[in-house]
């Protein structure tokens, strides 16, 4: 496709996206009352190969259509911190192969911020056709991707966002702010259901600086706030395993027998946690002394949610690889695409005690989403 195309492309939808942007929400979160089956069904339906194999045939016919010369992508990816990080690669390496017409070109920036940069101004100099990013950290992307506008290379950004700058094409990805939200709702309405009175917290966050950490740092932050729980301590496992078992280790340490809550901003620091709640005997999950939180809700998080280990985890939906492929699809055919998309993403639960939980979501809305209570079916169809 002709940069000047893209270009003139880039501008109409970065005009729609100002017009868009703001107050979009997730379909999970302007769905009142979603079903459980309903929400399981869709997360099924977003599995890798259904999805997979949609982008296939509509980027290869496409690619046929256009003469067969395959479109290059360079896909600079946060790294391999974590299982969700893994199915978000494959997720990518499926859709934009080259069976389906892509010249993927993959930079795993092992979550160093700089390396990011390079290798987005690496891609640039390359000349490629699209640059596909999920940020590290949410700032400092203006300069860069003002570089890759004066190029006439389209930039898509997947999962995480980027906050200060809008010199981007598309952004598909969560709303990290109504993870965090859903999660102290349902703390709230757990423990009136448990009749726990008293709660104190441990917190383990994600990277410092990605959309990820601040979105679900300050949705559960305002439900610590309004609702005058103890947070005892925060501190960050840079959603890795190692860093949650180590931030857990220190915390049985300094607060043996003083919390009953253990809140981890992804599954891989939940495994850490566990690890070392085990070695200090402290009992967690289920009907536990300790009630354990976690995000992302990959089959490894749901197997410990249906085991009764972790109490609660709230999806963030990896599987961004095919919204690519049809983001550049519609641009290759010159059509205009939506700045922004959320992925739907169900709140996943052990026990059948709370149908539902209630809150204002980040865009101002009252929203009502059923719970899903985990399966082995829904386990095996998961990411
Ligand atoms: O940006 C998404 C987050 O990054 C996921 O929660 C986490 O597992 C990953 O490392």
């Amino acid at each position: 496709m002709k940069k000047k195309l893209v270009a003139t492309i880039m501008a109409a939808t970065m005009g729609a996206t100002l017009l868009a942007g703001c107050g979009s929400s997730s379909t999970a979160s302007t769905t009142a009352a979603t079903s459980a089956a309903a929400a399981a069904t869709e997360a099924a339906a977003t599995t890798e190969a259904a999805a997979t194999t949609e982008a296939a045939t509509d980027a290869s016919s496409d690619t046929a259509a256009a003469g067969g010369d395959l479109i290059t992508v360079g896909f600079a990816q946060v790294g391999h911190e974590s299982d969700w990080r893994t199915a978000s690669t494959n997720s990518v390496q499926s859709a934009l192969s080259k069976e389906n017409g892509f010249d993927l070109q993959f930079v795993d920036c092992d979550n160093d911020s700089a390396a990011q940069l390079e290798a987005v101004r690496n891609f640039i100099q390359q000349g490629v056709d699209y640059i596909v990013i999920d940020p590290i950290v949410s700032t400092g992307w203006d300069t860069v991707l003002g570089e890759a506008q004066d190029a006439g290379i389209p930039v898509i950004v997947i999962d995480r966002t980027i906050d200060d700058s809008d010199k981007y094409t598309a952004w598909v990805g969560s709303e990290f702010t109504n993870e965090g939200l859903a999660s102290g709702a349902w703390l709230k309405a757990y423990a009136e259901a448990k009749g726990i009175d008293e709660l104190n917290i441990l917190e383990i966050t994600g990277t410092t600086g990605s959309s990820a950490e601040i979105g679900r740092t300050k949705g559960f932050h305002q439900y610590v706030d309004d609702n005058g729980w103890n947070l005892i301590d925060s501190q960050t496992g840079d959603f890795t395993q190692d860093g949650g078992q180590s931030v857990m280790e220190s915390y049985c340490k300094s607060y043996a027998g003083q919390f009953n809550v253990v809140i981890c901003q992804n599954d891989n620091e939940a495994f850490g946690a566990e690890q070392a709640m085990e070695a200090a005997g402290v009992s967690f999950g289920v009907d536990k002394d300790v009630i354990l939180i976690s995000f992302d809700a990959c089959s490894a998080g749901l197997t410990d949610v249906l085991a009764g280990k972790i109490n609660a985890d709230f999806q963030c939906n990896p599987l961004q690889g095919p919204d690519c492929a049809d983001i550049i699809k519609k641009l290759e055919a010159g059509e205009t695409v939506d700045q922004k998309k959320y992925m739907a993403e169900p709140w996943y639960v052990n026990e059948d005690i709370i149908p539902s939980i209630s809150y204002m979501n980040n865009a101002g809305e009252d929203v009502t989403e059923d719970l899903v209570v985990v399966t082995q079916d829904i386990v095996d169809a998961d990411y």
